[in-house]
């Protein structure tokens, strides 16, 4: 089976899926606080997730990482990663992963470990409860750390996503190192991008550019380059004094979508091949169309040849250029 290879020579290896747009949480950055959702119905079954997301492993996905919304809000989403298991274990899949809010970790940690997931990537912004709970709305902090130690005590390896919020989380920076150092976590900063309404808050207001924090850190660590790539966007050092990772996700300082890697799949069954462009194609009207796999693989190759070269995100000149109207639990960030 022919690899997919986009227009600008990428291939395509990582497929992120988002398996539901709702969540127990409203991220100030991520949602207004009334969402509107997505009829039941409209959803793809989880026999047809299972359907799609095995058609993209036989076409060279090696790495799956599921997204939502909250991707374990999502009911029966445990039976999807037990039957994913199976590509683990032929070798044709090589990670399979979530992408979560830890709110259901303290539930699921064990059921994720025995599927055959080995490290997961928890978003967590703040350590301070009240903070925490300001900026997810309905978040509680608590709940999220029992998860965070449910999950390490399964066997995971957990990342901490952390959006770099000026005025919000800046004062955190050391606190949040020090956490994570003293759980053997790896902590990833990531620029708040101009994805969707989100009512009141201000964008440009939320943004703190990683190369401001960057320097910050310098002051405290020494802070050392490392080639580490995981397949996903982050650009990582070492902290010379306490030999953790720490990453960076920066698609506002710097544009890392020359070596992109990734498509994604909303919990509808469209294909966006750019998170930070409008353009996507139906797969799910192929998928319910046929039976006969090389349909749905068509329609896979159609949508890749029409793959961006990248978003056009710019806070620059204070002025935001690349908004996004749809919101990030649309395409699962
Ligand atoms: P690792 O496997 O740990 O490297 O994870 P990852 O960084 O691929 O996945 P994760 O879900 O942790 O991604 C973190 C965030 O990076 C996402 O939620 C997005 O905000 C951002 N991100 C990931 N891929 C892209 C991309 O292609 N373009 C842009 N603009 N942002 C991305
Ligand atoms: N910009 C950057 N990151 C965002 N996330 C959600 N909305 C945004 C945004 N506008 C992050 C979440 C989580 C991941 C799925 O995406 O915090 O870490
Ligand atoms: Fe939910 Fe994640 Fe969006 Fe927060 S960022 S509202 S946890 S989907």
């Amino acid at each position: 089976m022919e690899q997919l290879i986009d227009p600008f020579a990428r291939a395509i290896s990582y497929l992120r899926v988002s398996v539901t747009d709702r969540c127990d949480f409203r991220c100030v950055y991520c949602m207004s606080e009334n969402m509107q959702f997505l009829p039941k119905k409209e959803l793809l079954t989880l026999e047809e997730l299972d359907r799609l997301c095995s058609t993209f492993i036989g076409l060279g996905v090696r790495k799956l990482r599921i997204t939502g919304g909250e991707p374990l809000v999502r009911r029966g989403i445990m039976t999807f990663f037990e039957g994913m298991k199976r590509h683990l274990d032929s070798g044709a899949l090589h990670e399979l992963t979530l992408t979560t809010n830890g709110s259901q970790l303290a539930k699921y940690a064990d059921a994720l470990y025995a599927a055959g997931v080995r490290r997961i990537n928890v978003s967590l912004d703040t350590l301070d409860e009240a903070k925490f709970a300001e900026i997810t709305r309905w978040g509680r902090l608590p709940q999220v750390l029992a998860g965070v130690e449910a999950a390490l005590a399964a066997g995971l390896k957990v990342k901490i996503n952390t959006v770099a919020l000026k005025d919000f989380n800046e004062d955190e920076l050391l606190t949040l190192i020090e956490w994570c150092a003293s759980r053997q976590m790896d902590l990833t900063f990531i620029e708040v991008m101009p994805m969707g309404d989100i009512g009141n808050e201000n964008r440009l207001g939320q943004y703190w550019p990683l190369r401001d924090l960057r320097a910050t850190l310098a002051e405290h660590y020494t802070l050392i380059n490392i080639p580490l790539n995981t397949g996903g966007p982050a650009r990582y050092v070492q902290l010379g004094e306490t030999g953790q990772r720490v990453g960076f996700i920066t698609p506002l300082t710097h544009n890392f979508c020359e070596s992109c890697n990734r498509v994604r799949i909303t919990c509808t069954g469209e294909i966006y091949t750019c998170l930070g462009q409008e353009g996507h194609s139906d797969l799910r009207g192929p998928l319910r169309a046929s039976s006969d796999d090389t349909v749905l693989e068509d329609a896979i190759r159609a949508a890749i040849a029409l793959k961006p070269k990248g978003h056009d995100f710019d806070y620059s000149r204070d002025r935001l250029d690349g908004q996004m109207t749809r919101h990030m639990s649309h395409t699962g960030g």
